[in-house]
């Protein structure tokens, strides 16, 4: 296939995003698989672009048009999300297209009127939508759903009725970077979504089910094709990513424990490994994540998906390891509900890891259920003992705790 070749999904429908292979960095979140940004191109009587991809793509995203049709063509440029990765070539296509309307809610207006106050957007015609809002193309029609907060005030959806398409934008997205576009052509799909709700969709659990109860009322279903700005599209099964939503946004977790930690000189190590054991050996799930050799995404699904989470650190220069404190603030901010934690710790004099945990666990509103332990210097076998029954104590909370 021509790198610039559009991928024809459906009769007139066409993908015209790009795939962004070396992203290893989404505004912090970390991309170890790289990621796409997904624009659609739909030929009726009316021509419509739905979103645009980032700014340092936009003329491979150009030229993937210009073999569809001539860009001054286009009748609708539809705005589903005011974020760069979608709105960032924006000023390129309504150069392009400058007798297109630019629709988009009334957050998206006001939020790309601020973005691009110095690309020309006074000369855009805009067209601002609200939930239920339809735009015939001729045969076909589009209708606006707003999705507040997932993941700006701004976001809203596109669905093709006729063709039972819903233009999701960032919801049902994952960071991937492949040259297939279905669900059903690509490994691990799932756990892709789950590690982008999990880092990008998770404090917005509280909108994500207000939304999935207005996709009910307007009978959208199981039945469509879900096209994200990220990632495969959901052709095959797009049940299972709205079910699986409807668990993560609930807070629904697996009797497993998760042990996350850092260690300098390996005393903090043999308290989680110990740790494990205990898990291990009252027969429930545990994951062991050593903070500098893991990526963060993927540890923050472990937290999502965890009841009950231990977390170690040793003590550097009186305070908490600074792994550990980055991704306790990190893990504040995503605000997974209902958790049940315990720490531990070492140290060599003054301590002061695991006061510094206790304190910032308060701000994300875990559930302490265990005291901390701390050894001075190096654990030997009474603590290790100690670390083993607490991690049979935490495997029992979990199965108590877990929800499926
Ligand atoms: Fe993919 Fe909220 O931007």
């Amino acid at each position: 296939m021509d790198d610039n070749e559009p991928l024809k999904i459906a009769e007139g429908i066409y993908w015209v995003g790009v795939v962004d292979w070396n992203l290893r960095d989404f505004h912090g979140y970390e991309t170890p698989k790289g990621g796409s940004y997904n624009a659609y191109l739909i030929i009726d009587e009316k021509i419509a672009l739905i979103d645009t991809v980032k700014a340092t793509f936009s003329e491979e995203m150009l030229k993937r048009i210009k073999k569809i049709v001539d860009p001054s063509k286009i009748d609708y440029v539809i705005s589903n999300h005011v974020e760069m990765d979608h709105s960032g070539s924006l000023p390129v296509i309504m150069e392009e297209a400058p007798n297109a309307t630019l629709v988009a809610s009334a957050k998206g207006k006001a939020g790309l009127g601020e973005h691009y106050k110095e690309d020309g957007c006074e000369n855009w015609n805009f067209q601002v939508v609200k939930t239920g809002d339809e735009i015939s193309l001729g045969k076909r029609t589009l209708m606006f759903i707003e999705a507040t907060m997932l993941h700006w005030p701004d976001s809203m959806q596109t669905y093709l009725k006729e063709d039972k398409i819903l233009f999701s934008n960032d919801a049902f997205g994952q960071h991937i970077a492949t040259s297939k576009r279905f669900d059903d052509e690509v490994e691990d799909v799932m756990e892709d979504a789950a590690i982008y709700y999990a880092n990008i969709l998770l404090p917005f659990s509280p909108q994500v089910l207000k939304y999935m109860k207005k996709l009910g009322e307007l009978g959208l279903g199981t039945d469509m094709t879900i096209a994200p700005a990220h990632g495969v599209i959901w052709r095959k099964n797009p049940a299972k990513v709205i079910e699986a939503y409807a668990r993560w946004a609930k807070g629904e977790t697996s009797p497993k424990v998760l042990v996350i930690y850092d260690s300098m000189w390996g005393s903090t190590e043999k308290m989680a490994m110990e740790i494990v054991e205990g898990v291990r050996s009252a027969g429930v799930e545990v994951r062991l994540r050593h903070l500098r050799k893991n990526d963060w995404s993927m540890t923050m699904k472990e937290v999502m998906e965890s009841p009950v989470i231990a977390i170690g650190s040793p003590t550097m220069n009186n305070r908490m390891f600074y792994t550990i404190s980055g991704f306790l603030t990190y893990v504040a901010g995503l605000r997974p509900k209902g958790k049940k934690y315990f720490l531990f710790g070492s140290y060599g004099w003054g301590g002061g890891a695991v006061k510094g945990m206790e304190k910032e666990m308060e701000s994300a509103r875990f559930e302490l259920v265990e005291e901390s332990l701390q050894v001075k210097y190096r654990p030997y076998e009474d603590d290790l003992e100690k670390c083993r029954a607490v991690g049979q104590k935490l495997a029992e909370i979990a199965k108590e705790e877990a929800k499926y």
